[in-house]
């Protein structure tokens, strides 16, 4: 037995070679200094947008979170104890508040399968009805016990859906990951592909004492796999690209992988992400040679270039369990006379945003071709009554970039509950759009459709011949309209009063380094890790917002600026461009969502600040676009920054067990339980039996020393049963 053969994830970072060189763009549109000055510091633009937003609430309806939640008000101000940074193993919170840990990898969610031990890890296939691994994205869906249907009301009973991003080999198999001859056991692969995927389970909340409970014998407790079978649907459903030995006709695939950050929509179902999804892949060094050179130019645009092993070298198990096909299908080479007998495209069957009705038991989840394929991270929908709904999306890798999809009907909230018939009505039919910030706070939503822009056959990056191979390569298509490539985009969110979209950009150790500062990316500077390794570019990350030009979700264009950058409390001001203090300050913010009341929560998936302190989640009310001023960054570019933040308005709610991601965002309606999700403690641990993290058992019993680490879903509520960050 060997250990596992480590996977180099550089291969999926910066592939953006585009020429589409936003720099250039810039410089075309730049505006004169004194003007920026003019249309910024005295006040015409704060006063316009404000005058908007006004109009913006009394003219038309609402966001998601304000339209489907009882009106609990925004608080004035923060008023918890704000957490100290630190780097214990516990997962710590304010004064008044507790942590309940909810749902574990390994959790059994159907009483014939016996709950996890650490000391006996349960076979792969009982990993169909354990929870998954590595727990992310996450959304609470109101259950009425009557109708079996959601109702956003209802705190007391409900579904909670969430992702399984990916695996922490080294503690989810009894001895870590191993190979032998050459291969992995199939028992390992199958509770690696089974721990991939997406939870639902049936909850319940005391409404006395806020006390949340699974129940474990609910028909509604399900898991989605990497192997579930899922239905394409929208432009590119039943296109050659998506042949397959498994589905010849393009229509169906197995599985959904790498599921990042969430979204959710107005009818009630639940949206899935395939973020990093080509590292699951191998190819052959010579596949290049089989294929086209359109072809293996969008697989290098991807990051799957010849040669590529795969992540978790599920495609080198031999099939005794299971059928030998669902191995051999993570090869996307060129084996046969036609793509309907091999699985080159294989990995076209995958980086889409998947609809999962979480009510409906029978139907197979649904991969909404219409959104675009890239490496999905979060989407947020803006509903607007009788108006096209409009999904923000982000393509997380260095210098990738900020999507839009705006669907074709009006909504209706008559569909509230008609899952995937409401699924083909908004998501199938809509425009694709991609963002293209100005340096002067403007920005344009430039549309991907065949045929426009130069979408066609003629075009340099890839020969477009149909709305299919625009979806299913729309990084190619991006690339030709010269969007603006940012900093890591992760989470969206819309705010519930004023419909503003705010984005986060993780970080990019490449701004200033192969990828030019701009106003909209514009910090590059150094700092240093534990006082010795150095880091480079944007190395805290920071979160944009936008607002539509005239407050329709259709708008073709937008004004910008910059709500908060991350930053170290003693880093010069010119880095901490928001003014960060100890109580507040924090570094690659990822996992972002309003509530319904207006209160942002922000989680960080960090490593540049972890010499200091473990990752957190913050509080924040921020305020609109445009409530800043001009700022210009140590490197000397020139940016919009937001009103500059303060303790009352942003503040440390907890911070995590070491070596964790905090992720996932979900709220009881009442607003009196917040589900989080404590993904990867421990992940730097050096072999199965030296683990540097013992949560969750630390959580009840800080001394524990000998537990595996398990990434969970936790649940926050106050002690006297009050509102979370209420007054
Ligand atoms: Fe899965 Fe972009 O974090
Ligand atoms: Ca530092
Ligand atoms: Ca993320
Ligand atoms: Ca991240």
């Amino acid at each position: 037995m060997t250990e596992q053969t480590p996977y180099h994830e550089e291969q999926e970072l910066d592939n953006n070679t585009s020429a589409n060189t936003h720099f250039n763009d810039i410089l075309d549109q730049y505006i004169s200094r004194r003007d920026l000055i003019k249309r910024t510091t005295n006040g015409a633009l704060a006063l316009a947008l404000a005058s908007t937003v006004t109009g913006y609430a009394n003219a038309q309806s609402s966001t998601v979170q304000k339209s489907t939640s009882p009106t609990a008000k925004r608080p004035e101000k923060l008023t918890f104890q704000p957490v100290a940074k630190n780097t214990l193993d516990i997962v710590t919170v304010p004064e008044g508040y507790q942590v309940n840990v909810l749902y574990k990898l390994g959790d059994s969610i159907n009483p014939a399968y016996a709950d996890w031990d650490d000391n006996s890890i349960p076979s792969g296939p009982s990993f169909q009805f354990r929870s998954g691994d590595c727990h992310d994205g996450m959304h609470y869906f109101g259950l009425n016990s009557k109708t079996k249907h959601m109702d956003d009301n209802i705190s007391s009973e409900g579904l909670l859906v969430m992702n399984h991003e990916y695996i922490n080999p080294t503690f989810l198999h009894p001895k870590g990951p191993t190979k032998v001859n050459g291969h992995r056991p199939e028992d390992e692969v199958i509770r690696e592909t089974n721990v991939h995927g997406v939870s639902i389970i049936h909850i319940k909340k005391d409404p006395k004492t806020q006390h949340v409970s699974v129940l474990k014998d609910s028909v509604f407790n399900r898991r989605i796999t990497a192997t579930t079978p899922m239905d394409f649907s929208g432009p590119a459903k039943g296109s050659s690209l998506l042949s397959t030995l498994f589905s010849p006709k393009g229509l169906q695939t197995r599985g959904t992988h790498n599921n990042c950050g969430n979204g959710y929509t107005p009818w009630g179902t639940y949206l899935t992400t395939e973020e990093n999804f080509i590292g699951y892949f191998q190819r052959d060094a010579k596949d290049d040679e089989q294929r086209q050179p359109h072809e293996v130019a969008a697989l290098k645009r991807y990051g799957l270039k010849a040669g590529s092993s795969s992540k978790y070298e599920w495609d080198t198990a031999i099939g005794q369990i299971q059928s030998q096909d669902l191995y051999d299908r993570w090869k996307a080479n060129v084996t046969a006379s036609n793509s309907n007998q091999d699985y080159r495209n294989g990995p076209n069957t995958f980086g889409w945003m998947v609809e999962i009705d979480p009510f409906n038991i029978k139907h197979n989840p649904v991969k909404r071709t219409a959104m675009g394929r890239f490496a999905h991270e979060d989407s947020a929908c803006r509903v607007v009554d009788g108006a096209p709904l409009a999904f923000y999306m982000g393509d997380d890798s260095r210098g990738e970039y900020i999507y839009k999809f705006v669907s074709d009907a009006k909504w209706n909230p008559k569909d509230t509950n008609a899952g995937y018939k409401a699924g083909d009505k908004y998501l199938d039919k809509g425009t694709l759009y991609v963002a293209k910030f100005n340096q002067d706070g403007s920005g344009q939503w430039i549309e991907l459709t065949y045929g426009k822009n130069g979408l066609d056959i003629t075009n340099k990056r890839y020969p477009f011949s149909s709305q299919a191979d625009v979806v299913t390569f729309a990084r190619l298509a991006a690339d030709s309209v010269g969007a603006t490539k940012m900093d890591r985009p992760e989470w969206c969110t819309v705010h519930p009063e004023n419909g503003e979209v705010y984005v986060t950009l993780t970080n990019n150790s490449n701004r200033g380094i192969d990828y030019p500062t701009d106003a909209a990316n514009p910090r590059s500077y150094e700092d240093l890790y534990a006082g010795k390794k150095l880091q480079k570019g944007n190395v805290n990350g920071h979160i944009i917002r936008f607002k539509e030009k005239n407050d329709q979700t259709t708008d073709t264009e937008f004004q910008w600026d910059i709500y908060l950058f991350g930053a170290e409390a003693g880093m010069a001001s010119n880095i901490n461009l928001s003014g960060l203090t100890d109580n507040n300050d924090f570094s690659s913010p990822d996992g972002m969502a309003f509530d319904s009341r207006g209160i942002l929560w922000l989680e960080t998936d960090d490593s540049a600040y972890t010499d200091v302190t473990n990752c957190m989640m913050l509080a924040a009310i921020p305020g609109h676009v445009g409530d800043g001023t001009k700022a210009v960054s140590s490197n000397g570019q020139e940016t919009i920054v937001g009103a500059k933040i303060n303790d009352d308005n942003l503040r440390r709610f907890l911070v995590g067990p070491k070596e964790c991601e905090i992720t996932g965002i979900a709220m009881t309606p009442d607003n009196k339980a917040i589900f989080v999700n404590i993904q990867h403690p421990g992940e730097e641990s050096a072999s199965f039996d030296k683990p540097s993290s013992h949560w969750p058992a630390t959580q009840a019993d800080p001394s524990n020393s000998t537990a595996r680490p398990r990434s969970a879903t936790i649940v926050i509520t106050r002690k006297d049963g009050g509102l979370i960050a209420g007054e």
